[in-house]
This record gives C-alpha cells, structure tokens and sequence, in this order.
C-alpha cells in the first residue's frame, strides 16, 4: 500500500440510532498507523473497539469524519469500490469469526480470493492452515471444531491474501495461552517479515504486549496510550526479535512485564472519572 500512513482517521465519530436512543459509540478518533506497525486497543465493554475496527476498515460507514487506508480515502467510496479495496488489500477477523457452516475449512478459509475474481489457491490455503495448526482440519466444517479451532480458520482467512493491513477482533479471546501465543507470533510475523499493518482487540495485557502500542479506548475515546519503546531500556531487544517466545528468554520477560505495565494502566483507567476526580 502506497501513502505515507497504513491507517488515517481524522474525527472519526458513530452514532448508532437517532434522538434519544441515540448511542455515541466513536465521539471523534483520531489516529495514525505507520506501515508495518502492531497496534493493539483494549478498553472496556461497550467502550467502541468493534465500531472502531469496523469503521477503520471500511467495513461500517462512520457518521462523521475521514477514514484513509494506505493514503485512499474509503469515507466516500462507493460501494463496489470499497469491497474490492477491502478483498484485495485488508483481512479481518471477525468477533464472531464469521465462518460459513455450509463451506469446509479449506473453502472458508479460500473465499477471500473466490470473492475478488482470483483462482482458489489451494497450496497458499494449505500453508496458511498450516501455520495456524489446523493442516489436517481442511475437509471438516466449522461446525465439527471448537470455538478455538474456529477461531484460527478466521485468521487463516484473513492472512491468505497478505493483505497490507489486518484487523483482528479479539483474535485470541477464544484461545489458550499455548494456541494464543501462536497466533501472536504469526500476527507478529505478518509484521516483521510481510511489512502488514496488524490493528487488533484485545482484552488481554498479554496478547496487547505483543504489539507496538497500546491504544486505550474509554466511552467511544482514545483515553490514553502505551508505547513499547520507552517502557523499558529494551529497544534493541524488540527490533531484533520482537517475536521471540521463549520461556526465559529476555523478549519473554520483557512482554511479560509490559503486560504489568500494560494492565496497570487498564486499572488506572477503570477509575470512573469523577471518583479520580474525588480521590485527587
Ligand atoms: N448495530 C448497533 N446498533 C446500536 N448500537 C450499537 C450497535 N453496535 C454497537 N452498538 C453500541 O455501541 C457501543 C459500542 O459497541 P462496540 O461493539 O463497539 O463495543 P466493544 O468495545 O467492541 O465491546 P465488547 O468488548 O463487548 O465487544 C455500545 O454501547 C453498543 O451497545
Ligand atoms: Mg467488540
């Protein structure tokens, strides 16, 4: 993707509904994402992440606002326009993973490419459900795997094509820490090696660890920031192997004490604001 920012949203706002039911889900985001960069957003229930995932991909429209994806404007696209943007160049993982019941595993996981006009490639589908440990589940239907399994099949759906930005609704939120470190390192890869730009949901401080900045959303706001660099003395660390995950190794620790820092700052947040306001 060309342009000098992989994601742009400029008082990006969404209201759900009109008058007094209204609900303010995105009351003005503004934000830039780097090419290549890992972004994590973690924030309450019901404080945005999902619209704001969908509105940044060009999967909702927002109520008010700019949205750029590789320095294209997706606000005003028309429609057809915009899914072929959205085959071509981003992969999502949905919360509820999305998959049809009627297809297999290896038919789920192709349709991005069906979906474009492309020829089904079936050995980049096999590579994919490799690397997301799944290479004997092709033939099954998602209604034969657990919630996990499914999980993963939505990410190897959304990583077939390469695309230039991924965002991942709690990719790992279904996962245990064994398959959830796995799908970090893969989501991690597709940065470090592919150049992706990996935008995802969590609720975990050890899946946001992982990326390069930590993005707090409170009551449809981006209420505060955490950045990898500067946390810690550790630059040279996460720019060698940002990846590595052995129990032990220095990049272990380290995560494992931004998670700390990370779910410190979550806490802090969770103070409503007229108790901080109270305790000051
Ligand atoms: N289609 C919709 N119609 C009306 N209101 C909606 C719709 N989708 C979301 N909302 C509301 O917008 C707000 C933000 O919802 P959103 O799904 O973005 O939250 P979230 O941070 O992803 O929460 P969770 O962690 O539970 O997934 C909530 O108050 C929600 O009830
Ligand atoms: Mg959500």
């Amino acid at each position: 993707m060309s342009g000098d920012w992989a994601v742009e949203l400029h008082g990006v706002r969404k209201r759900y509904g009109r008058g007094g039911t209204a609900v303010h889900a995105l009351r003005g985001i503004d934000l830039t994402l780097r090419h290549g960069s890992h972004t994590a957003v973690m924030g309450p229930s019901g404080s945005g992440k999902s619209t704001f995932l969908q509105c940044a991909a060009g999967l909702d429209r927002p109520t008010a606002g700019t949205v750029r994806l590789g320095g294209t404007e997706i606000t005003g696209m028309k429609e057809n326009k915009l899914t072929a943007l959205r085959r071509t160049r981003i992969g999502f993982v949905f919360q509820a993973f999305n998959l049809l019941p009627s297809l297999t595993v290896e038919q789920n996981v192709v349709l991005p490419m069906r979906l474009a006009g492309h020829r089904p490639d079936r050995r980049r589908a096999a590579e994919v459900l490799d690397q997301v440990g799944l290479a004997d589940k092709a033939r099954r239907r998602p209604g034969q795997l657990s919630g996990g399994q499914q999980q993963r099949v939505a990410i190897a759906r959304a990583l077939v094509t390469r695309p230039d930005v991924v965002f991942a609704d709690e990719p790992t939120g279904a996962l245990d820490t064994t398959t959830a470190t796995e799908i970090l390192t893969l989501l991690r890869a597709a940065v470090d090696t592919h150049g992706a730009t990996v935008v995802m949901v969590t609720h975990d401080p050890a899946a946001a660890a992982w990326a390069d900045r930590v993005l707090f959303l409170s009551d449809g706001e981006i209420a505060d920031h955490l950045d990898r660099d500067g946390t810690a003395g550790h630059h040279h660390l996460d720019r060698d192997h940002p990846g590595s995950d052995h129990p032990g190794s220095d990049h272990f620790h380290f995560r494992r004490a931004h998670a700390d820092r990370i779910a410190a700052r979550m806490t802090s947040l969770a103070v409503p604001r007229a108790h901080a306001k109270a305790a000051a």
